[in-house]
């Protein structure tokens, strides 16, 4: 089994990475002495198609466990959920050595994540991410958040867990519609550090659309390595580092809270980070040729670069109410080349308009030309 270490100041937190990670689960729930009691959150299709995996590894190492099955929707990230999962966490928890589990893609992480984190100010959790998008990114760094009405991840905290699963046959189940949504992070993570993986990704995308499962477990290692690297130096996204994991995501959160959750993320970052080429092409940062190269892996891989079902209006309210850009009006991760970014702060709603506007008109061979 591969394992990554994310060496954060406090405490170390490892990734184990392997086509049949789960086997080793009863195994690591002792190395890492994270309880006795476990309680896994997952949603009934995921229980279904593998909840047996993990029943098996709880049977051998637990006192007892329960499996708590949430609604399969972005919509499930809400306050109001995580109360209710804590009275039934509650009522499980009696004299237990308790630990959480999160057997989902990002939105089961995000919400057992944010669980864990607040029930008796912290119990121990950790992460079996079973979506593309879940093992490249959202079950690493610690990240935790439901939404609310006025935006995104508006309440959450940093929270880590005790380790990360990353097995990836689980992915085998996935629709292809979800590769590509998972794709879309993968993406992220080549623009901003990692040419080799774009080339990667323009050869053999049809292939890991496909579920070849080498290149499948090849980019999961690859990104779940560029992510340890980012957030181990800027756990709690202080130090401007962590940032550049935002590319495409300023705007895309926008589009995602003013579609009102019927895009998903993936698909969002995906006409954010459309945008944030046009922007920096507008801002004289990025060439022309690089961006068309950008937008047509975007497109290539079957996922968007514009939506029309949006009020500009919308768009740009949602915009401010981001909790990323404290103090300034707002904060845009772009690119200079692929592998380099650049953060730009205060850009004028004027030019923020100007290119939402263009590519809302723009046909698409007009970004391909
Ligand atoms: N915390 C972070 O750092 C971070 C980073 C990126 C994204 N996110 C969050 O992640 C969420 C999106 O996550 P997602 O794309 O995984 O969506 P998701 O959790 O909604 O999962 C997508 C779909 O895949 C299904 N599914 C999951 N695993 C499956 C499997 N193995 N086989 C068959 N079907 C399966 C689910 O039931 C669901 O219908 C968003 O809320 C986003 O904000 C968080
Ligand atoms: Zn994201």
């Amino acid at each position: 089994m591969k394992k990554i270490i994310i060496n954060f100041p406090n405490k170390p937190t490892p990734i184990y990475i392997d086509k049949d990670a789960t086997q080793q689960l009863a195994h690591l729930i002792k190395k890492h002495q994270v309880g006795q009691d476990a309680c896994v959150i997952t949603t009934a299709n995921i229980l279904a198609l593998h909840g047996k995996k993990i029943k098996t590894a709880l049977k051998k190492v637990c006192s007892s466990y329960i499996f708590i099955t949430i609604p399969d929707s972005e919509k499930s990230k809400n306050a109001d959920l995580a109360l209710k999962l804590i009275k039934q966490i509650s009522i499980f928890n009696t004299r237990k050595k308790i630990f959480l589990i999160s057997f989902g893609g990002g939105v089961v992480g995000d919400l057992t994540g944010f669980v864990a984190a607040i029930y008796k100010r912290g119990v121990p959790y950790i992460q079996v991410p079973t979506t593309l998008l879940a093992q490249v990114d959202s079950s690493i760094g610690g990240k935790t958040a439901v939404d609310t009405s006025f935006g995104k991840n508006l309440v959450g905290a940093f929270y880590q867990p005790s380790f990360i699963v990353v097995d990836t046959n689980l992915l085998k189940t996935l629709p292809s519609s979800e590769i590509r949504i998972g794709l879309a992070e993968v993406i992220k993570y080549a623009c901003i550090k990692d040419t080799r993986l774009f080339s990667f990704l323009e050869k053999n995308y049809r292939k890991i659309i496909a579920k070849n499962s080498e290149m499948l477990e090849l980019i999961v290692m690859r990104c779940a390595a560029i992510k340890a690297a980012v957030v181990e130096r800027d756990e709690l996204d202080k130090n401007k580092i962590r940032i550049i994991l935002n590319f495409g995501h300023t705007m895309g959160h926008a589009f995602e809270s003013a579609s009102h959750f019927k895009i998903s993320h993936g698909q969002a970052i995906s006409i954010g980070m459309a945008y944030a080429c046009r922007l920096s092409v507008k801002l004289k940062l990025l060439d022309q040729r690089t961006c068309n190269r950008i937008i047509a892996l975007i497109q290539e891989i079957g996922l968007p670069i514009k939506s029309k079902n949006y009020k500009e209006q919308n768009i740009l309210k949602t915009l401010l109410h981001d909790k990323k850009f404290s103090g300034k009006t707002n904060r845009f991760v772009l690119l200079e080349k692929i592998g380099k970014t650049k953060i730009v702060e205060n850009i004028p709603d004027t030019v923020i308009r100007e290119v939402l506007k263009k590519i809302n008109e723009a046909q698409i061979n007009e970004f391909l030309g």
